[in-house]
């Protein structure tokens, strides 16, 4: 039932464009219109929201990084994001008006489940869950639920659950935009006309694969790399690097590229592979001095840019393209090959792609 396909991390990975389709369906195809998606009550329950609280583990927390951006900056709202295991043991200060998120890919995880539970031990109603598998633990504990569509994930590293993920994450943040009054139609339109790009990007950025494994060669060599981004692309240069650890058990960090010189910069040196996520938004710039940088100290730089950032390849400066910059909904373009990365870095090293040893496909223990 693998197809073509060698590891069924690879088939998910291929799936995206699918998963992300039907994930998006019943918001594109529905007459353009984010009401109702998150369940009966949900849009009255956002109103007065105070807040988002997101809770995870994982691959799902780093999209909750991600969301954190498009919750303050569509909805204007102020989200935290925070790990479960760590929410659940803290004194944190409960406000009940509050949105809390679970994101998860199994709806098992227990971390996140008993986070979920202490959240309502403290006195939250109102919690919703993002899910991939109907009527697990999760879900069935939330008040709203909505579930994305990536289908069984098998492999051990989460890829199409995490991109399937995004996409519920941003319609979220529409909903909750649109019953503050914050989102016109006209703006509710164009966003909705953004995500219905976002399966043919993805495409797109998958057509890259041969460029990439030729990298993995490369990267297949070394014991260390770094990955690198700046806003809303910091928690996709943490999801390459956990990729990259996870299944190719290189020692791989991702910090925002502006804290570079509060201290990583000292590991850097011709051993030392840089990853960059850098697509044209505003932050380019910063990007790029902090690729100088690098540079600088004899890093070797692997670039992932879009069609309209501007700079070229020179020596130690190797670049690939994603497609045309897709604004806000970028993270999600560019995760595809920092996935493609891991996976043919690990398949040169020859480690079990799809079961890396010491870890579960759901992690139901603490
Ligand atoms: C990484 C990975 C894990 C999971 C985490 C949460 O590739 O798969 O980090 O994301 O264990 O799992 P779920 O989403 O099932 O709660």
């Amino acid at each position: 039932d693998l197809g073509v396909y060698r590891h069924y991390m690879q088939k998910e990975i291929h799936e995206q464009p699918r998963a992300v389709s039907d994930t998006i369906e019943g918001v594109i195809d529905g007459g353009v219109d984010v009401d109702g998606l998150f369940g009966a009550g949900a849009m009255e329950a956002f109103k007065d929201l105070s807040g988002a609280l997101i809770l995870a583990s994982g691959t799902s927390y780093y999209a909750g990084l991600v969301a954190r951006y498009w919750i303050e900056s569509l909805a204007q709202l102020p989200c935290n994001v925070e790990l479960g295991h760590e929410y659940r043991y803290r004194d944190s200060i409960p406000d009940h008006r509050q949105l809390v998120v679970t994101i998860s890919q199994s709806g098992e995880t227990l971390d996140t489940m008993e986070a979920l539970k202490r959240a309502k031990e403290l006195g939250h109603g109102r919690t919703l869950s993002i899910c991939n598998v109907r009527e697990s633990a999760i879900p069935r504990a939330s008040k709203f639920v909505f579930y994305t569509r990536a289908g069984a994930e098998i492999g051990v590293a989460s890829t199409k659950a995490f991109t399937t993920q995004l996409v519920s994450l941003f319609t979220l943040a529409l909903a909750i935009a649109k019953s503050r009054g914050r989102l016109s139609a006209q703006a509710e339109h164009d966003a909705l006309e953004q995500l219905r790009f976002v399966p043919g990007s993805i495409q797109h950025a998958l057509n890259l694969e041969p460029q990439v494994q030729a990298w993995a060669e490369r990267f297949a060599l070394r014991d260390h790399a770094l990955f690198l981004g700046r806003g809303m692309h910091y928690p996709v240069a943490l999801e390459g690097a956990l990729k990259l650890k996870e299944i190719s058990y290189i020692h791989a960090e991702a910090y925002p590229a502006g804290e570079l010189k509060h201290g990583p910069l000292a590991l850097v040196d011709e051993n030392m592979p840089v990853v960059v996520i850098a697509p044209n938004d505003q932050l380019l710039e910063k990007v790029k001095s902090n690729m100088q940088e690098v540079r600088a100290r004899g890093g070797e730089l692997y670039v992932f840019a879009d069609l309209d950032s501007h700079f070229t390849e020179s020596e130690g400066v190797h670049v690939i393209r994603t497609p045309r910059y897709s604004g806000i909904l970028s993270p999600i373009v560019h995760t595809i090959p920092v996935q493609l990365l891991a996976y043919h870095t690990a398949l040169k090293r020859g480690t079990d792609v799809d079961k890396p040893r010491n870890l579960a496909k759901s992690v139901t223990v603490e």
